[in-house]
């Protein structure tokens, strides 16, 4: 069911580090991204995928997370991602600014949905040290970084709640380490 899946696929940030990923499954989950709607079919994504200990040990220091958690400075070691897929703009394709960024929303939310069906999950990190990680890859000048999905088994509980009208949109982990995230009531995005 795909109310399901879309419940099921939240913001992951806490990973099993022993359950490594392939290649061959990053694979298909760019396949997803490859197959979803894009401004005028100009596909202006490309993608480095990342699965080997020593490359995730070297873009991790590259990402932020959980911006709204300002007493946690990221997944420990044993609950890092096991792989990452830098998602990047192939300058060679031109493409106004807004419609590139709504072409990496599709594709990050197919790969994100792909990734639950083989028991994975993943987060959106837009807050990367560019530089520094086109440096880290090598990448040629020609791919420009947008951003990288950090994927993994997840290791955390996540739930949903609805949050009143006015009242705080910031996650937050509970007494029992559950990382709640607030949404918006139907009825309250619903303008007539
Ligand atoms: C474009 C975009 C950029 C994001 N960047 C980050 C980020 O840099 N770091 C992070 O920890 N989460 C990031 N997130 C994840 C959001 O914080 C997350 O989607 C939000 O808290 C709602 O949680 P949910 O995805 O479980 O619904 C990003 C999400 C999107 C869509």
């Amino acid at each position: 069911m795909i109310t399901e899946l879309i419940k099921s696929n939240r913001s992951f940030r806490r990973f099993n580090a022993e359950r490594k990923i392939e290649r061959h499954t990053l694979e298909q989950l760019i396949d997803h991204a490859r197959l979803s709607a894009s401004t005028a079919n100009l596909q202006p994504l490309a993608y480095y995928l990342s699965y080997t200990d020593e490359m995730n040990e070297r873009i991790y220091p590259t990402l932020k997370w959980a911006g709204y958690l300002t007493d946690w400075d990221g997944p420990a070691p044993s609950e890092r991602p096991t792989a990452y897929l830098l998602l990047c703009h192939d300058s060679e394709i031109a493409i106004k600014n807004e419609f590139l960024w709504c072409d990496v929303g599709i594709a990050s939310q197919s790969i994100l949905l792909a990734a639950r069906e083989h028991g994975l999950g993943g987060c959106i990190i837009a807050s990367v040290d560019k530089e520094r990680i086109a440096e880290i890859i090598a990448l040629p000048e020609r791919y420009k970084p947008l951003v990288v999905i950090a994927l993994g088994e997840p290791a955390e509980r996540v739930e949903l709640t609805e949050v009143e009208a006015g009242g705080s949109i910031k996650y937050y982990r509970d007494d029992d380490d559950t990382h709640i995230v607030p949404k918006r009531k139907l009825a309250d995005i619903i303008i007539a």
